[in-house]
């Protein structure tokens, strides 16, 4: 049964669990995994697309892999990444959403930033559109932030996250993610907030917690984050089958009779 966005709203303490999915196969894994929630992360970007960062991807894009996810798992709640700068203003950002929730099938939406962007949260969730914040390393800007590294260590840092997070939830956000926070911030943060908090390099006091699916499984080359687990090498294991497909078709053993009409 999908989750509802009420059930969300009082999600606190409940170690939700979250993943990134991002088409057909990867959606329908993470339902059958039995995850909370799908997040078609712009992340898709890199991971599936190959793009060096998140700031190319278009809302075309994040359409087409929305509405494959949704297919792949269509008993589980899924949030859609709102692209870098479709939500540089309120209307822009009803559109983006509007095609993301009616075309795309998602249950909501997702966007980075604290206090500069609480009035366009507060204007999708006033016309009707659940949004998930995400504050801490904002992938859309990393490079405004130094790259992707650690953010909030300084006190300064940490308390315009803490404001953030605290805007968020003012503005109407059902959920906010901190990624890359030291794990005492991430702590305050979500001891502060009545909305659940999701971590991604973020320690373990955040309610829920949320990794990319080509992490878990291995299938994003040798590049693994210090907050990542890899639960699979899924690469090693990808490509020892298709070499031995390979080696099989050249020398003849594959098809057999078994695989002939
Ligand atoms: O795009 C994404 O996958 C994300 C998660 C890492 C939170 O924003």
């Amino acid at each position: 049964m999908r989750r509802t966005v009420k059930e969300f709203r009082h999600a606190k303490g409940q170690r939700l669990v979250y993943l990134t999915a991002y088409d057909y196969p990867t959606a329908r894994l993470a339902e059958r995994a039995g995850v909370d929630t799908i997040l078609v992360g712009d992340s898709l970007g890199m991971v599936v697309l190959g793009y060096s960062s998140t700031v190319p991807v278009s809302l075309e894009e994040m359409l087409h892999h929305t509405k494959a996810a949704r297919r792949g798992a269509p008993d589980t709640f899924l949030v859609a990444d709102l692209p870098y700068l479709s939500y540089a203003t309120l209307d822009r950002a009803l559109f983006a959403a509007e095609r993301l929730l009616k075309e795309g099938g998602a249950d909501a939406v997702k966007l980075e930033g604290g206090e500069e962007v609480a009035e366009i949260v507060f204007g999708l969730s006033r016309a009707g559109v659940p949004v998930l914040g995400h504050v801490g390393l904002t992938p859309q800007t990393a490079s405004q932030l130094g790259g992707y590294k650690l953010q909030g260590r300084r006190p300064e840092e940490a308390e315009r996250i803490l404001k953030g997070a605290m805007a968020l939830e003012e503005a109407g956000a059902y959920g906010v993610v901190l990624e890359m926070v030291p794990k005492g911030l991430a702590k305050e943060i979500t001891e502060r907030l009545s909305i659940h908090t999701v971590g991604i390099g973020a320690g373990s006091h955040t309610d829920a917690q949320i990794l990319v699916f080509h992490d878990v499984v291995g299938l994003y080359g040798e590049f693994k984050p210090r907050f990542v687990k890899r639960y699979l090498e899924g690469e090693r294991l990808f490509l020892e089958a298709l070499s031995q497909y390979v080696q099989e078709v050249r020398e003849g053993v594959f098809p057999s009779d078994e695989h002939s009409f």
